[in-house]
């Protein structure tokens, strides 16, 4: 079935230019950008979006990275969307990642690598309505 993902190009990502880059791959993977805006994420953004990770010794870092600098973020669609974009993006760890992925390619580190995307349909629901108003969504 043709369904919605969430994806951030990180801020490791817009500062060396690397949108387009990183957007084409994911075009390449069968993924249509139905929604993008580049923000900047404020504190309170970066620290609401990543609650669940809360209590975990890199939260602290993950937040001050996220608000470092601009991201962009998109919604994405295509058929199983999650499973195709997590395939493109690669393991978290750039170190653990397959040849060709988003973060094999481009990835700094663990923290600094590259995309952001939702880990299951019922998370990119929530992460898309936490970025995008449904009338910024044009399938
Ligand atoms: P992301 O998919 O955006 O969700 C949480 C993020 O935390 C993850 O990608 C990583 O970029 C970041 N992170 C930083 N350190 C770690 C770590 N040790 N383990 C897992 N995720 C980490």
């Amino acid at each position: 079935a043709v369904t919605r993902t969430f994806s951030i190009i990180k801020p490791d990502a817009t500062r060396r230019n690397l949108t387009g880059a990183v957007t084409k791959m994911l075009e390449e993977a069968g993924l249509r950008v139905v929604a993008s805006k580049r923000i900047r994420m404020t504190r309170e953004q970066a620290e609401g979006f990543y609650a669940v990770h809360k209590e975990r010794p890199f939260f602290g870092e993950l937040v001050e990275f996220m608000t470092s600098g601009p991201v962009v973020v998109q919604v994405l669609e295509g058929v199983d969307a999650v499973k195709r974009n997590r395939d493109v993006m690669g393991a978290t760890n750039p170190a653990d990642a397959a040849e060709g992925t988003i973060r094999k390619t481009h990835a700094e580190s663990i923290e600094a690598n590259t995309v952001h995307g939702s880990d299951s349909e019922e998370n990119a629901k929530i992460e898309i309505d936490f970025f995008f108003d449904e009338d910024e969504i044009v399938g």
